[in-house]
């Protein structure tokens, strides 16, 4: 069974996205498998994986999740999950931003990561 560890904090510029980014391919080192989610519409993860044109992607965290409020059917993990050096990660965009906006409309939005296959 796999472990999830969330890294994050109201505070701005305290290095959550450095430590997601450095624990990520720390795990990887010691032989553990990795995702890496970029749950933040400032992309500076996904950045931090390479990706240069963040707005270009056509399927990030944001559009998952949009598709699961909107019960639509998610695409196939090999459109979203990306590989770099040994680690996958699934990047983000300004996407996320919209759906933070429609989830404080939604009932139980507060459970939807633990009820859904999204994320
Ligand atoms: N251990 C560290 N030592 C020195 N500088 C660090 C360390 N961790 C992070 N930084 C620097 O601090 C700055 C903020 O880090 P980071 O972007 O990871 O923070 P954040 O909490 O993700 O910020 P945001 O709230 O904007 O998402 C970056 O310039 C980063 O390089
Ligand atoms: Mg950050």
């Amino acid at each position: 069974m796999g472990k999830i560890i969330m890294c994050g904090s109201f505070k701005g510029g305290v290095g959550k996205s450095v430590t997601t980014f450095n624990l990520a391919y720390s795990l990887a080192e010691i032989g553990k498998k990795v995702l890496a989610v970029d749950f933040d519409s400032q992309a500076n993860l996904t950045t931090c994986f390479g990706v240069e044109d963040v707005e270009a992607l056509p399927v990030t965290i944001g559009h998952l999740m949009m598709a699961e409020i909107e019960e639509e059917a998610l695409p196939e993990t090999v459109d979203y999950i990306h590989s770099r050096n040994g680690v996958d990660f699934i990047p983000s965009s300004m996407v996320l931003s919209a759906v933070d906006s429609k989830l404080r409309l939604e009932m139980g939005a507060e459970g939807m990561l633990s009820t859904t296959g999204c994320g």
